[in-house]
Order: structure tokens, then sequence, then C-alpha cells
């Protein structure tokens, strides 16, 4: 079972972990929300997660929230994911909605397409009816975690600035929803509401 965690202090050493994964594996790190140029200050990371949430739309920045996907079994960061909760000219241009990632050694086991669907509900509870996403044409894991959920292929062009092919997806949300529901609801787990958690 999978499930998304708000990144807290108790977290701290599983999330350093995490970072110092990808660079032990070369790998490219995406939807971590900033956390490898925080490695030395994981308060300030929280600090900033903080800001990213309540950050007005700007032609600089937009809002934005960054979750773990954790594995309950073990408590284990297995993927992360950043979700813009809104689009300015730029990341209309380049980014989108959602950068995501799965730790190296958790790779292949479809958790990806379990982050995209989650990451899909946060859409969701903040009314985004239809999510943009890109990828670079050589990152079949990536394009094909979109396919999975429903993505359609709306452009794909040339890009200086990665010097390669780049693709760029639509997602309908609520359609995506419901129809891998069957799949996904029971491999996820949610947090309990405050209500919830007021009554235990
Ligand atoms: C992209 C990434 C998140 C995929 O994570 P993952 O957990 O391996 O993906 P999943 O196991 O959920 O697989 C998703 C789909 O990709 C396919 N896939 C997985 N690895 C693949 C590979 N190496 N080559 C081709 N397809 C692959 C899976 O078969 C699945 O497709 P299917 O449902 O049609 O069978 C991961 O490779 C990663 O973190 N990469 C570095 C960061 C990154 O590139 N982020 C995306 C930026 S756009």
């Amino acid at each position: 079972m999978l499930t998304f965690v708000k990144p807290t202090s108790a977290y701290q050493e599983k999330a350093l972990e995490y970072i110092q994964e990808f660079y032990q594996y070369h790998s490219n790190i995406n939807g971590v929300g900033g956390l490898n140029r925080y490695l030395e200050d994981y308060d300030g990371w929280l600090t900033k997660l903080e800001r990213d949430r309540n950050q007005p739309v700007t032609e600089e920045r937009v809002p934005g929230e960054t979750y773990f996907l954790v594995r309950e079994e073990d408590d284990r960061i297995v993927g992360m994911i950043n979700i813009r909760l809104a689009l300015n000219e730029k990341l209309k241009e380049y980014g989108g909605h959602i950068g995501y990632s799965i730790r190296p050694t958790e790779r292949g086991k479809g958790y990806n397409k379990v982050n995209l669907y989650l990451g899909l509900k946060v859409c969701q509870q903040h009314g985004i009816e239809e999510v943009f996403m890109d990828c670079d044409k050589d990152n079949p894991a990536s394009a094909r975690t979109m396919l999975a959920l429903g993505g359609k292929l709306i452009r794909e062009y040339y890009s200086k600035r990665d010097d390669g092919i780049v693709q760029d997806y639509v997602i309908d949300v609520n359609q995506s929803l419901e129809k891998y529901a069957a799949i996904y609801e029971p491999m996820v787990t949610y947090p309990p509401t405050t209500d919830q958690k007021e009554v235990r």
C-alpha cells in the first residue's frame, strides 16, 4: 500500500537518504520540491514548502505542494511528487503541473503510476480539471506513466534547452480518476482526516 505524506521533520533522515540514492545512481532528480538544494537545511526546506503552498501566481512562481510517496509496510519513501496548483506562462510553455520521481532502487514496480494517480487526486481536490505535463521523448517510463493514466500526447517539439525532443501531454483529471480508480484504489491509503484524528 502506498500513501502520500506531507514532508515533516520526522522524515528528515529518510528524505535525505532518498536524494542521496539519486546521486549514487547518477539519476535525474525530479519532483522533489527543491530538496536537493536544501540538503544542509532540511528545516529551511520545510519552511520553503510552506511558502510554496501559499505562493500567489506570478510570472516567476506559482503555488505548489510536494509529497513523499511512502510505502506503508516499511515506511520507506519510494517516490516524490511536486504539484503546481496553477500555471503561469513559463510553466505552460515548459514544466506543466507535475514533476515526479521514484528512487532508483524501487523503479519498474508500477509505483510511479500510483504516484501520478494520487497526484491527480490532489489536483482534483484543488479544482484542476486538466493537467498539463511534459517529458523528454527519451524518457519512456515517464511517458508511459502518463499514457497509463489516460494522458494524451498534444505536442512534440525540439527543445534547445534539453537538446532533444520534448513531448507535451494533457490528462482529463475527472475522467482519468474515474476510469482508473478500480486499478489504483486497492493500492493506496489516505491519511485520516482531522476529524478522525480528533475522535482517536
Ligand atoms: C520516470 C520514473 C518516475 C518512472 O518510475 P517507475 O516507478 O519506474 O515507473 P512505473 O514502474 O510506474 O512504470 C510506469 C510505466 O513506464 C514503463 N517503464 C518503467 N520503466 C521503464 C523503462 N526503463 N523503459 C521503458 N518503460 C518503462 C512501465 O512499464 C509502465 O508502463 P506500462 O504501464 O505501459 O507497463 C523514474 O524512472 C524516475 O524517477 N526517473 C528520474 C526522474 C524523471 O525522469 N522524472 C520524470 C521527469 S518528466
